[in-house]
């Protein structure tokens, strides 16, 4: 009886474990469900960026050498080398921005019910991106918006590399090829959404300097009135955070990190002070050992960091942080290249990811 039984367990115990992986692999499954990010809504983004890029594409021996430049740079974690010409912006559009729209648009659609929400409520509404200067996340989030007809919609890159003549281009190219949209695409830098449609703009700016800028509009308060003008026009108006409903901060943590941590930490403060209630904050990374923080002897996944910093740091004290509402510390996203066509090779990614909320 005794081995009956124990034959019995292991069955059972195969068999539990064979159910539990299967509800794995269905959760999974379920993950990469394209509800929003659909074959051709992702080819739509990849044949943008084509056609606006065309004359990349048409040498096309220069583009794969300086595309071996800028992955050389991205690697030795050299990221002002990686961004520091014209050619090296237009080669990161052309090969990363492309593979990171199709996952941003997954993300944004598929696994944050949130955005597809906050897109889609009737107020006016303005997203600041981070790190955004390349427009992945903003060809991603225009992309959205247009498919679920969204309005008053206004995206803010910003970034500290001269972005400026890609965001342009990619700007055009949305305005020109998604006009059959029902909403309008603004073809103008508009810091506010004008006749209900999609505005975006660029704005060239060290983001670790947003504490100091609020410092300088505060420590005018006292004078007189031209000087309060003075300050507060000078703080671009994408980057009063008081106002912000989403901001995301993709594949860019790092980088601050890497530039000054004291700095990134008084930043992640200063949004945990400033931001409104019910704003929402996306943070994704490379996952794994990439995305390990030294500090003093002991290194962590920078996921902890923020977690700690912007969770459980303010839940220990009377400040109101943010609270976590999903994450997930290994996201794959597949390109299923039978579906969608590029002339560059399209990057499976695996990252993390973290969706806050500020209570
Ligand atoms: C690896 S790229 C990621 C670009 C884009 N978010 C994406 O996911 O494809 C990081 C971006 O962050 C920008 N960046 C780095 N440090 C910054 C800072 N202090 N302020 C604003 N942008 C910064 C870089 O110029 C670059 O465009």
């Amino acid at each position: 009886m005794g081995p009956k039984k124990s034959n019995q367990s292991s069955r059972k115990s195969q068999k539990n474990a064979k159910s539990q992986n299967t509800a794995k692999i269905s959760q999974l499954e379920t993950r990469q469900q394209l509800k929003y990010s659909s074959p051709q809504l992702q080819q739509s983004l990849l044949s943008l960026l084509q056609r606006t890029f065309s004359s990349v594409f048409a040498d096309y021996d220069t583009l794969t050498t300086t595309i071996q430049t800028v992955k050389a740079n991205l690697y030795a974690r050299d990221y002002r080398a990686a961004f520091d010409s014209p050619d090296c912006l237009l080669a990161y559009v052309v090969r990363w921005s492309s593979s990171r729209a199709l996952a941003y648009l997954h993300v944004f659609g598929d696994l944050c019910p949130q955005i597809p929400q906050l897109l889609t409520a009737s107020s006016q509404k303005r997203v600041l991106c981070v790190g955004g200067g390349a427009g992945g996340e903003v060809l991603a989030l225009a992309a959205l918006a247009c498919d679920l007809n969204a309005q008053n919609v206004n995206i803010s890159a910003v970034d500290i590399s001269d972005w400026d003549d890609v965001f342009a281009r990619l700007r055009s190219g949305m305005a020109r090829e998604w006009q059959a949209a029902a909403v309008k695409l603004d073809n103008a830098e508009a810091s506010d959404t004008a006749n209900n449609s999609i505005s975006m703009q660029f704005e060239q700016f060290d983001i670790l300097d947003a504490p100091c800028r609020l410092d300088v509009t505060k420590s005018h308060v006292s004078l007189d009135t031209e000087d309060i003008a003075v300050s507060i026009s000078n703080t671009a108006p994408c980057l009063d955070f008081s106002l912000i409903d989403l901001i995301t901060i993709l594949f860019t943590t790092n980088e601050l990190f890497a530039e000054s941590k004291p700095r990134t930490m008084t930043f992640l403060h200063y949004i945990s002070e400033v931001c409104k209630p019910g704003a929402l904050l996306l943070i994704i990374e490379s996952a794994g050992s990439y995305s390990h923080i030294q500090i003093g002897s002991k290194t962590f996944p920078v996921q902890l960091l923020l977690d700690h910093t912007l969770v459980s740091e303010s839940s220990s004290s009377s400040k109101k942080g943010w609270e976590k509402l999903i994450e997930d510390d290994s996201v794959w996203f597949r390109v299923d290249e039978k579906k969608v066509t590029y002339p560059l090779q399209l990057e499976n990614m695996r990252f993390f990811m973290r969706l806050y909320r500020k209570l």
